[in-house]
């Protein structure tokens, strides 16, 4: 598991149960940071102590799989470290679209490609909440690690069905994530009347584009879909408001970004997610105390 964060340490944790499994730090530092194991709270509330070996990246062991676990802005750096170690293949699990970006890291010697998932997990102080089991749909040739998660009790399926999956994954992000971050408020609150406005013109305005890369979706019902997760996610923090507030860098490139570049590769114009995308850009720069140009 290259990336030692929220949800690596929750895949990491079940999967050392069924197969042997470690967990891949940016550093030999940070490794050791972890060497002691970390306290995972599970969704029932029980929490329990979790001991998986930490490597950093020169010492890490060859490994069946590789799974990619780190924020988008660290995509090459890990995927590479991961088709060093990998003899099978390297599946990115991270939000927004990384696929491209991972197979040329990973070269073209070993497969590599994006899954989606629906499991969610958070840090908070020490702990590692694991909030959601969620479902994990991965690529059809990734099937004996699929196998593996459902064992773990992560439930997974390898599947065609793995390219709509990650559009409609995207597209959830898409709205969900730039918006929260933007306002600073939980997901529900875009259900209220006149933030649901916007959500619903984000929708429309990339529908089209999506629907083009492959979201089996109709407008309304992809509407739906977001109003679905919204309700089911109400009270939580999206990743990027998280990532804002603390300063960290954000997933926007990965998310917008690649929606911005799709839409210009079709000549499409996409005003209001364009919007968001420097919204979003300009309060990473706020927080991290940058100056703003003229
Ligand atoms: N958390 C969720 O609920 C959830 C759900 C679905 C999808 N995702 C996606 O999964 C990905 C990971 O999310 P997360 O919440 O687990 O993030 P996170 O808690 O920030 O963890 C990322 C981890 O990757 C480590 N890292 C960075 N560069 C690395 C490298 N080159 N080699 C090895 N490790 C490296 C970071 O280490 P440092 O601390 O040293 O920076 C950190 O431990 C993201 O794309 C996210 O959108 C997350």
């Amino acid at each position: 598991m290259v990336g030692p964060g929220a949800l690596g340490r929750v895949f990491a944790a079940r999967l050392a149960a069924v197969v042997p499994t470690a967990l891949v730090a940016r550093s030999r530092e940070r490794a050791a940071e972890l060497g002691g194991g970390f306290e995972l709270v599970h969704p029932s509330g029980r929490s329990e102590r979790v001991r998986v070996p930490v490597f950093g990246p020169e010492e890490a062991p060859p490994a069946r799989w590789a799974v990619v676990l780190v924020k988008g802005p660290d995509t090459e750096a890990a995927a590479r470290v991961a088709g060093g170690l990998a003899r099978e293949g390297v599946l990115s699990l991270q939000n927004g679209w990384v696929r491209e970006r991972l197979r040329g890291a990973v070269g073209a010697e070993l497969p590599a490609d994006q899954g989606a998932t629906t499991a969610a997990a958070k840090r908070e102080g020490g702990r590692t909440v694991w909030v959601v089991a969620g479902e994990t749909w991965l690529p059809e040739n990734f099937r004996p690690l699929a196998e593996l998660l459902n064992r773990a009790g992560l439930p997974a399926e390898a599947t065609p069905a793995v390219a709509a999956r990650r559009l409609e994954k995207l597209a959830v992000n898409l709205v969900v994530n730039p918006l929260t971050a933007v306002l600073n408020v939980p997901n529900g609150a875009l259900l209220e009347p006149e933030l649901w406005t916007t959500v619903r013109d984000l929708t429309l305005e990339m529908h089209p584009v999506l629907r083009g890369r492959g979201l089996e979706l109709e407008a309304e019902d992809l509407l739906q879909r977001v109003r679905r997760v919204l309700v089911a996610t109400a009270a939580n923090t999206s990743s990027m408001r998280a990532d804002v507030r603390a300063g960290r860098p954000t997933e926007i490139e990965e998310i917008t970004g690649v929606l911005l570049a799709w839409g210009r590769a079709e000549g499409r114009a996409l005003p209001r997610h364009e919007a968001l995308y420097r919204m979003v850009r300009t309060l990473e720069q706020v927080h991290r105390g940058e100056p703003l140009e003229e």
